[in-house]
């Protein structure tokens, strides 16, 4: 049975982030330039929205560039910038065609003019589209959010808009670049390292995490699905215990790990 037909449709993560890291060393053991990673990152990027669009995920979110990135030798910087500006120009038609709409979360008034001039287009040129959400994370990191976020909440503290004592997880959930956007189910990163620099510290909170030694540029359709797979035979307690959760969770057309790994082996 192929991996996609193993997939249970009543047990899909609603949203799912991707760090996608490893284009620099994909480049680099093919005696390549690292933006050669990047672009071959770009059609990675087209072949996971595919598979998640054909198994109906609502929410997509991939990690393009951190605030930390901007650190990166300037001829790096600007090849990326090149990079997203063309192919977020390139998609737009096709994007709308398909009914995504797209979101962008960072700093982006860091970006250069013409980045943010090539995005701001396509945010809103798809801002009516309903099937199915891109988010890209540019120039963000979750702590430049946060810091954002509580700016906000004292501002509204000390202009009286917002009381001391009504400050709950709702006030900074609703204050964060994600607003509006389920916290993610999946969080998959690429190329081997096992952290997550920086990305979605809050909304990852009971997130499941699904590492992969896998290179970003290698990283396709039935990579996605097994990740997926991995997934639907987690049993997410969020503090509870087993006996605790609602039987559907556990039902029987659940994957377990011994399916996973003979279809995975
Ligand atoms: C990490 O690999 C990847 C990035 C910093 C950039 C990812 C961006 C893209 C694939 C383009 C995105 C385009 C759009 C339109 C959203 P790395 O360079 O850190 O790899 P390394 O760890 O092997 O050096």
């Amino acid at each position: 049975m192929s991996l996609i037909d193993r997939i249970n449709p009543k047990r899909l993560p609603a949203h799912v982030a991707i760090i996608m890291d490893g284009n620099g060393r994909w480049a680099i053991s093919r005696e390549l330039e690292r933006v050669e990673g990047h672009k071959e990152g770009v059609a990675s990027i087209r072949k996971v929205m595919e598979a998640a669009r054909k198994l109906g995920i609502p929410y997509l979110t991939l990690y393009a560039f951190s605030t930390e990135n901007w650190d990166r030798p300037a001829e790096e910087v600007n090849s990326l910038m090149d990079l997203m500006v063309h192919a977020i120009a390139e998609e737009t038609e096709e994007l709308k065609k398909n009914h995504v709409k797209v979101h962008c979360i960072g700093d982006i008034d860091r970006l250069p003019d013409y980045a943010r001039t090539a995005l701001d287009k396509c945010i809103r040129e798809t801002a009516s589209c309903t099937k199915f959400n891109m988010i890209i994370a540019l120039s963000y990191s979750s702590k430049w959010e946060l810091t954002q976020a509580t700016r906000q909440i004292v501002r509204e503290v000390i202009n009286g808009e917002l009381r001391e004592s009504d400050i709950d997880e709702e006030t900074v959930t609703s204050r964060l670049t994600t607003r509006g956007i389920p916290n993610p189910d999946l969080l998959i990163r690429t190329g081997g390292e096992l952290r997550i620099s920086n990305f979605m510290l809050w909304q990852c909170a009971y997130s499941e995490f699904y590492f992969t030694d896998t290179y970003w540029p290698d990283f396709g359709e039935e990579d996605f699905y097994k990740a997926i797979l991995e997934f639907q035979g987690r049993e997410r307690r969020y503090g509870k215990t087993s006996e605790q959760l609602v039987p559907d969770l556990l039902s029987s057309d659940a994957v377990t790990d011994d399916d996973l790994s003979a279809t995975l082996n």
